[in-house]
């Protein structure tokens, strides 16, 4: 079973598990601030559920991409929507700060 690494907790999931709903079910902050109330639920659309994804998952579909696309996030940036990605493997996770949590403050890591 793959391992998720994020805010100092490991979970064990499985393959192809949707990533917003394994930290969520084990007690993750997904969201900053106001975003844990105000986002879509996980159906792809606000962005907020923003991260740094280390390690394998699946491809990014285009509700990731064209949400990304759009400001404050940038193409460029190595973030990724974990509701719209699958764990397909081992993977580290990182929150960074603002609302979309596109920010360049780390707020929780793999081991904090
Ligand atoms: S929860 Fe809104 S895009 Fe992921």
């Amino acid at each position: 079973m793959p391992k998720v690494l994020a805010q100092g907790k490991t979970i064990e999931c499985d393959m192809g598990a949707n990533l917003r709903k394994v930290l969520l079910s084990n007690g993750i902050d997904l969201y900053n601030g106001g975003s844990n109330v105000i986002n879509c639920r996980g159906i792809g659309s606000c962005g907020t559920c923003a991260v740094e994804i280390e390690g394998l998952v699946s491809q990014a579909n285009w509700r990731d991409q064209a949400r990304r696309s759009l400001p404050p996030h940038s193409p460029e940036r190595n973030l990724r929507k974990k509701c719209q990605t699958k764990v397909l493997g081992d993977v580290k996770v990182t929150k960074y700060d603002g609302f979309w949590g596109h920010g360049s403050q780390i707020v929780w890591s793999s081991l904090l």
